[in-house]
């Protein structure tokens, strides 16, 4: 199963992402992450890693892959054949407790361009990876919805937004059902950051017909890590339950 991990910026995609991986692996699942946000470098150290060189590289570099594109029309294939899982080649992903790290890749300097080429080559990724029953692929998205119009989420089998407790979150979680619902993906929502005193705002002010599948707590572990940088080390029973509802395909029915 592929899943997109989506929502505004700040609101806990990488995170989540961080510990439904490492819960997914826990339950036994291989677990290939995806990191396709071109600016923020935090994932890997969330998950405790080294960040993995720009899969981009693969395809000759940022550069190379750009002009790949323009002297095609913008219709080069950088896929010509399915990939499986383990395809991921030797040295563009980091491993940690059953759990692999890919970076689509990163702006590294001022001046280099738009990331348009990554998002184009990661897009195609998706759309060719197979998957196994025991497979699974979360990619942590850039914030917003750009994503959805360069149709990354086309090749996806699940689309989970997070939603922090904040207006613009909650405002944009009707944006995102209507894009997910528009291309016939599922949507659910996670709801982040929750306490006793805004669980009933979130969940009044979560768009109508959203499907909220899981609550996560704010946690004063998770918000230390954050400020200090380091790995997300925590079991949490919300996202035991939420990778329950993974697996068990309740989460998509
Ligand atoms: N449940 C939580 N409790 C407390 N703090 C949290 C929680 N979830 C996330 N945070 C904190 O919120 C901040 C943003 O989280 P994170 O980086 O995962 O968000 P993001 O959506 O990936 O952000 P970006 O859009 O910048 O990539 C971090 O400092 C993180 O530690
Ligand atoms: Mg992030």
């Amino acid at each position: 199963m592929k899943i997109a991990v989506c929502g505004k910026g700040g609101s806990g995609k990488s995170t989540i992402t961080a510990l439904l991986a490492k819960e997914l692996s826990r339950m036994g699942k291989d677990v290939l992450v995806i990191d396709s946000d071109e600016s923020n470098y935090g994932l890997s150290r969330q998950m405790g890693v080294e960040l993995p060189k720009d899969f981009t590289a693969y395809f000759g570099g940022k550069e190379k892959a750009q002009k790949d594109m323009m002297l095609s029309n913008f219709t080069h294939q950088f896929f010509k054949e399915t990939w499986t899982f383990s395809d991921v080649p030797e040295g563009y992903y980091a491993e940690k407790d059953g759990v692999k790290l890919m970076s689509s890749g990163k702006i590294h300097t001022a001046n280099e361009g738009c990331a348009c080429t990554i998002g184009n080559i990661i897009r195609q990724f998706v759309e060719h990876l197979n998957l196994t029953e025991n497979e699974y692929a979360l990619m942590d998205m850039e914030a917003g919805i750009e994503h959805f119009g360069r149709g990354t989420d086309n090749g996806m089998d699940l689309i989970l937004m997070i939603v922090d407790p904040s207006y613009e979150s909650l405002a944009l979680s009707g944006k995102i059902l209507e894009l997910g619902n528009a291309i016939g993906k599922p949507v659910r929502f996670v709801l982040n950051k929750v306490n006793d005193e805004n669980r009933e705002l979130m969940k009044n002010g979560v768009c109508e017909k959203a499907e909220v599948i899981c609550e996560i707590l704010e946690d004063d572990f998770i918000r230390g890590a954050g400020l200090q940088g380091k790995e997300l080390s925590l079991e949490m029973e919300s996202v035991r339950d939420l990778a329950k509802r993974i697996i068990s395909k309740s989460a998509t029915k």
